[in-house]
């Protein structure tokens, strides 16, 4: 059977992408066939983790929202990444869906809109397709009508927040929303804490707000930061804080049912 896995957040810069990326560059790692899908059209980015340029991306998810071609085609094959003088191979297989970039083709969509059943149909066909263990939806922030598609088919949701007040309330909106969806399995993570903080404290802080497990406390790294997200870093640095982190998502995810 196929994990759907959604990554949310309510605010933007909050980690979805850093994190999508290196979660399922690690299942690729292990084997796993891995699709990964951005939904944040209106803000798209993960295709940078991946070392995809925008001249590479000749179909992206917009052309099969607009009708022109089928949703398959638009799917890259990432599974190879060079670095300086390394290079970095994914084993099971590893496809990237990546919104266009282009001015023309984001400004579109914020002005027509588009029909967010197709998203669905979608997610369908490449499952099927390219044979997917698990698909990943990277989405756009906050709560909308996509997100909320999303949501409602994941088998597990993965809502990300910083230890800061305006993400708290934002988070307990998107709890509260996807416990009415339903969603089989909800994990919290938080991204850049404190390194000085008590991450054993602030997971039960957590724990005890939502009522809802937490997969991961990430650390705040300059060391990640550094790579402005251009690059796998869990890949990179296996034995960093940040790594291990990306490694107990990981386990969350398998873990679920
Ligand atoms: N744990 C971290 N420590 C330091 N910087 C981080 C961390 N996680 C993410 N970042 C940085 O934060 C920015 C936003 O991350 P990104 O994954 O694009 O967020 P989102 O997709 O939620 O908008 C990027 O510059 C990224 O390098
Ligand atoms: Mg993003």
């Amino acid at each position: 059977m196929t994990k759907i896995v959604s990554v949310h957040s309510f605010r933007g810069g909050t980690g979805k992408s850093n994190v999508t990326a290196n979660v399922s560059a690690q299942f690729a790692q292990m084997g796993k066939r891995v699709g990964v899908i951005d939904t944040d059209i209106q803000s798209p980015g993960i295709h940078v983790l991946f070392g995809m340029d925008e001249e590479n991306i000749d179909k992206a998810l917009n052309d099969y929202l607009w009708g022109r071609c089928a949703i398959e085609e638009t799917a890259y094959d990432v599974g190879t990444k060079l670095g300086e003088g390394e290079v970095l191979v994914m084993g099971g297989g590893i496809y990237l869906i990546p919104s266009s970039i282009r001015a023309g083709e984001i400004a579109r969509v914020l002005r027509e809109g588009y029909d967010v059943g197709l998203l669905n149909d979608g997610f369908r066909a490449l499952i099927d397709k390219l044979h997917l263990d698990y698909l990943f939806i990277d989405t756009h922030p906050g709560l909308n009508e996509e997100t909320l598609l999303s949501v409602a088919i994941s088998d597990v949701l993965i809502i990300i927040l910083r230890p800061d007040q305006q993400d708290f309330q934002g988070t307990a909106v998107t709890v509260d929303v996807s416990r009415k969806l339903e969603v089989p399995n909800l994990y919290l993570v938080v991204n850049k804490a404190l390194t000085s903080y008590d991450f054993e404290a602030l997971k039960k802080r957590i724990v005890d707000t939502y009522d809802a497990p937490v997969a991961a406390i990430l650390p705040l790294s300059e060391d990640v930061a550094r790579m402005q997200s251009a690059d796998l870093f869990s890949l990179r640095y296996p034995d960093h804080p940040f790594s291990e982190g990306i490694r107990n998502i990981v386990a969350a995810i398998e873990a679920a049912s």
